[in-house]
C-alpha cells in the first residue's frame, strides 16, 4: 500500500507537468492504459491473500479514480492554454471591427405576391392554392373552353406525356373553389404558371393573380371599383383606369384592364410607349357555362374575376425594365430589395 501511495504521487506529478495533449495522452496510458502500471496492480490482486484482497482493490480504486480525475483536469487546462496561445499569436485580431454580414430580403416576387395578398386581404378576400399540374377539365374545359377552341393554341400549353398539363394560368383555381365551396364567395389564388414562351418580356414560368367574387347582385361595377381601389393601393397613388372590350371564353362580357401610366402619370414615356396607359390585367363576369360545369345556379348568382401577371405589377413598381433579371436571381439584383419594404 505504501508502494501505491508512491506510484499515485509520481503518476499525479507526470500528469500535471504534461507539456501537451500529446504528452498527456502518453502518461495516461502508462498509468491507466491496458498494460498499465495500475492496471497490472490491479491484475496481481489475485496473488495476495483472500483477506487482503478487498482493501488493496479498494485502494487502487481510488488511485485510478484520483488520475483520472487529474487527467482531465489538465486536459481542460491545456485545451484552455492552445485556444489562448493561438489568440495571442497574432494569427486574428480579435479587436478589429466585425466584417458585418450581408442581409438577406424577399424576391421581388414574394415581396410583391405578398403585398397583393394583405391588399386583398383586407378587403375580406380570401387566398386560395391550386396545384401546378392539372389536367384538362380545369385548365381549359370547365373554363368555357373546349378541345377544338382557338383559345387553346393561344395558351402554348406544356403537356406531360400523360395528358395533364403544367397549368397555363391561375383561372382553374376559380374552378376548385366553387366546386369546394358555395357563394359568397371571394377569394385571390396567386401562383406559377408555365407557357411555352422565353424571349426579352415572357418566361416559360411566370407568376399570375386570380380573383373571383361571386355573389348575388355581382355587378360590373363592383369589378370595376375592386380592380381600381386594388391599383390605387398597390402603386401608392391615385391614378385613372379604363376597360376596353375584350375576349376571354370563361367571361362575359371580358375586358382588358389599364391603368393610367405609374412612372409619368399619363404624359407619355418609354415605358407606356407614349400612350400614357399600362395594360395590367384581364377580367370580366364569370360566363353562365363556368358556373353550370361548377353547379352553381347562374340564375341566381353573379360573380367577377380577374387576372394579372405578377412580375409586371413588380416591374411597374420597382421600375425593373427586364423580366429576365427575376429569374437570373443575380445577387446584385436581388441585394437591391434584401430589407426594403415591399
Ligand atoms: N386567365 C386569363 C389569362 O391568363 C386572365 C383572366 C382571368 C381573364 C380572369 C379574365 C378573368 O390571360
Amino acid at each position: 500500500m505504501g508502494e501505491l501511495d508512491t506510484l499515485t504521487g509520481s503518476a499525479l506529478a507526470q500528469i500535471r507537468a504534461a507539456g501537451t495533449l500529446l504528452e498527456l495522452e502518453e502518461i495516461r496510458v502508462r498509468w491507466l492504459g491496458r498494460k498499465g502500471t495500475l492496471t497490472e496492480q490491479l491484475k496481481s490482486l489475485g496473488a495476495l491473500p483472500a483477506g487482503e484482497r478487498p482493501a488493496a482493490g479498494a485502494g487502487i480504486n481510488a488511485a485510478k479514480n484520483a488520475l483520472q480525475l487529474a487527467i482531465e483536469q489538465r486536459r481542460g487546462e491545456l485545451a484552455h492554454a492552445s485556444v489562448e496561445q493561438q489568440l495571442s499569436s497574432g494569427a486574428i485580431d480579435v479587436t478589429l471591427p466585425g466584417r458585418g454580414e450581408l442581409q438577406g430580403g424577399l424576391h421581388p416576387i414574394t415581396a410583391t405576391r405578398l403585398r397583393i395578398e394583405e391588399i386583398f386581404r383586407r378587403a375580406g378576400y380570401e387566398v386560395a392554392e391550386g396545384p401546378e399540374i392539372e389536367d384538362e377539365f380545369y385548365n381549359f374545359e370547365a373554363l368555357n373552353i373546349p378541345a377544338n377552341h382557338p383559345a387553346r393554341a393561344m395558351h402554348d400549353t406544356f403537356y406531360l406525356k400523360d395528358g395533364r398539363l403544367l397549368r397555363t394560368h391561375t383561372s382553374p383555381v376559380q374552378i376548385r373553389a366553387m366546386q369546394r365551396g358555395k357563394p359568397p364567395l371571394a377569394l385571390i389564388a396567386p401562383g406559377r404558371v408555365y407557357r411555352r414562351d422565353s424571349d426579352v418580356s415572357h418566361s416559360p414560368m411566370f407568376h399570375q393573380v386570380e380573383g373571383l367574387y361571386v355573389d348575388q347582385n355581382v355587378s360590373f361595377a363592383n369589378l370595376k371599383a375592386t380592380l381600381h381601389k386594388f391599383m390605387e393601393a398597390f402603386f401608392e397613388q391615385d391614378l385613372s383606369m379604363r376597360l376596353r372590350p375584350s375576349y376571354f371564353p370563361f367571361t362575359e362580357p371580358s375586358a382588358e384592364v389599364d391603368i393610367s401610366c405609374v412612372l409619368c402619370r399619363g404624359a407619355g414615356c418609354r415605358v407606356c410607349k407614349q400612350t400614357g396607359w399600362l395594360e395590367i390585367a384581364g377580367c370580366g363576369m364569370v360566363h353562365p357555362q363556368v358556373f353550370k360545369a361548377c353547379g352553381i345556379d347562374a340564375e341566381r348568382y353573379t360573380g367577377f374575376a380577374f387576372g394579372a401577371g405578377i412580375e409586371r405589377l413588380a416591374m411597374l413598381r420597382y421600375g425593373v425594365n427586364d423580366l429576365r433579371l427575376f429569374f437570373d436571381n443575380d445577387l446584385r439584383f436581388l441585394a437591391g430589395f434584401a430589407g426594403g419594404r415591399w
